[in-house]
């Protein structure tokens, strides 16, 4: 948790917290109290209660790439905040299925899911090493999917909706590099499946269901395999013009 993100209230702790937690471990420790009086006020200074709250997530979500029992457990910092919204919405909803996911958020409120949305969006964590490059047709046909697209069986650039440089476009869709190979085709085959869905009209749902399982592989492995650009940040919706309506995605505003 950087310190940029540390909230207002923070001076107000540092100055008042720890004059009743002094009197207490004073009270409990007696002549160890100079040694913890430091430690506290330090405690205090770097106390930040969004991210305890939140260990709970960090928990999982911080430790990249790791494979879980029932899904791979993707980054979330620095997504758009309305995009990571939209989720924690979809999976109260069931629109999206996972076990540990619709457990965690069904209780909470929308607007709790928003500050939470908007707390992930503002964290930077390191990206995992790109992968190896798939085999050079594969990687083709990957590449091909998401700069060009594939006129004849509909299917439009993927580029042309998560950016040119695939980093994600404000508010509301995610970028699609830093995400490894086997997530991407699980939530590509979670929408050709009806696992997953977004608002309606769910672009995302027509894509996949005109890709084939070599599509769905070689996108993925593409993707997997491409370098991190420098600027991770998600790009204006200004610059975007979808060649499909999704729900999700507000109209830019013009
Ligand atoms: C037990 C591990 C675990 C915990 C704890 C957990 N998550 Fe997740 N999270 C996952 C997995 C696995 C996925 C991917 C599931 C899928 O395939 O849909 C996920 C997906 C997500 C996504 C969607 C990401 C995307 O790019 O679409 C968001 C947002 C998210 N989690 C936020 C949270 C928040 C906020 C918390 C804490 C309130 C949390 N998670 C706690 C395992 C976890
Ligand atoms: C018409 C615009 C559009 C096009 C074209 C498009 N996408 Fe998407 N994509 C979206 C939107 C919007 C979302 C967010 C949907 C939601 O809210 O769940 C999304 C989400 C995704 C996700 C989920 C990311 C995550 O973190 O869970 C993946 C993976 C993805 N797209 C891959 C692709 C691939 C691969 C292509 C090209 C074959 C593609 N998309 C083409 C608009 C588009």
């Amino acid at each position: 948790m950087g310190p940029n993100t540390l909230p207002p209230s923070r001076s107000k702790d540092a100055a008042t917290v720890p004059a009743t937690r002094f009197f207490l471990i004073g009270a409990l420790l007696g002549g160890l109290i100079c040694l913890t009086t430091s430690a506290v006020a330090h405690d205090a200074a770097h106390h930040d209660p969004m991210a305890e709250r939140l260990e709970a997530c960090t928990a999982c979500h911080e430790s990249q790439g790791v494979e879980l029992e029932d899904g791979y457990v993707p980054r979330i910092h620095g997504k758009p905040a309305g995009y990571l919204y939209n989720q924690l919405v979809n999976y109260q909803d069931y629109r999206r299925r996972n076990r540990s996911m619709n457990h965690m958020v069904a209780h909470l409120s929308h607007e709790y899911l928003y500050e939470i949305a908007d707390y992930f969006a503002d964290q930077h964590a390191p990206y995992p090493a790109p992968a190896a490059a798939p085999q050079p047709a594969l990687a083709e046909r990957g590449e091909q999917l998401v700069r060009e697209g594939d006129e004849q069986a509909g299917v439009p650039a993927c580029a042309a909706c998560h950016g040119e440089h695939l980093t994600g476009v404000q508010p509301n869709t995610p970028g699609l590099i830093g995400l490894p190979r086997q997530y991407i085709m699980a939530q590509l085959g979670a929408w050709q499946v009806g696992t997953r869905h977004a608002a309606a009209p769910d672009c995302m749902a027509k894509i996949t269901q005109r890709l084939n399982g070599r599509d769905v592989e070689a996108v993925a492995a593409w993707l997997a395999a491409q370098p991190i650009p420098e600027d991770t940040r998600p790009v204006a919706n200004a610059v975007v013009d979808p060649p499909l309506e999704c729900g999700s995605v507000p109209a830019p505003e013009s």
